[in-house]
């Protein structure tokens, strides 16, 4: 997951709006009149999210699984203090004013005990606030689940095949890349990807398992309140 495509992923983000979706992140840690000095980006991929949090007079950490990934975003912000690791293993020694997780990284997470886990780490070393989103049960079986995309853009023409396994919970992505090379021929990238379907209250009593009692819940897309088509959810955990 996250090898070759990772190269292709910044263009394919084009559709987008990390800035709209950091200001819904930015308001709210204004409300709460948070002014991070510590952050903790988790899967923070190739770093499109983190342009609106970094600034050189903070201590910012960023964590990811996938090597490639770190690559790129390591080229964008050399001082960035960034790790290799599994979510499902995390080990920080540090503490953080702000942890945070964009674009459906908690839907990788497929063995809820090790989601539980990572929440209880994060509790341990979050001291201010916790904001991360979550594709809802809406977008990945309503929308998403057994449904069929095809798209182009510039020189990459690319298909979606997802399978939604109601039983398991899971939504699984087939997608084939076919990317134009010089010769005018394309080349084909196979990705499979699968995130896990969490019901907003599964994760809410998640949170509260592990300690976190102040939580709130809006729509990423309008930062209002959620509604029956949201289709990415954000959670706000306050300490
Ligand atoms: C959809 S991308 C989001 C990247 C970035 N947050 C953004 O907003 O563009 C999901 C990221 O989560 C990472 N990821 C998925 N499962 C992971 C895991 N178990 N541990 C660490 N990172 C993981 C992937 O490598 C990928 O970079």
């Amino acid at each position: 997951m996250y090898k070759e495509f990772a190269y292709i992923y910044d263009k394919l983000t084009f559709d987008i709006d990390y800035e709209k979706y950091s200001k819904v992140i930015k308001n709210e840690l204004n409300k709460l009149n948070i002014s991070p000095r510590s952050i903790l980006e988790l899967g923070i991929g190739s770093g499109n999210m983190t342009k609106y949090f970094y600034n050189t007079g903070i201590y910012y950490k960023g964590i990811d699984l996938s090597e490639e990934m770190l690559e790129i975003c390591s080229k964008k912000f050399p001082s960035i203090d960034l790790s290799k690791q599994d979510l499902c293993n995390l080990k920080v020694d540090e503490n953080f004013d702000f942890v945070f997780s964009t674009l459906d990284t908690i839907n990788y997470i497929l063995d809820s005990r090790k989601l539980q886990s990572l929440f209880y780490t994060i509790k341990e070393h979050c001291k201010e606030v916790f904001i991360f989103d979550v594709n809802t049960p809406y977008k990945l079986i309503d929308f998403m689940g057994n449904n069929h995309f095809v798209y182009e853009y510039e020189d990459i023409f690319y298909t979606w095949v997802n399978q939604y396994y109601e039983k398991e919970n899971l939504v699984d992505f087939y997608i084939d890349f076919f990317v134009k090379t010089e010769d005018n021929l394309y080349r084909r990238i196979r990705e499979r990807q699968t995130e896990k379907v969490y019901t907003l209250d599964t994760i809410r009593f998640m949170l509260y398992n592990s300690g976190f009692t102040n939580i709130k819940i809006i729509d990423f897309d309008t930062g209002k309140l959620l509604t029956d088509k949201t289709q990415r959810a954000l959670f706000i955990c306050t300490i």
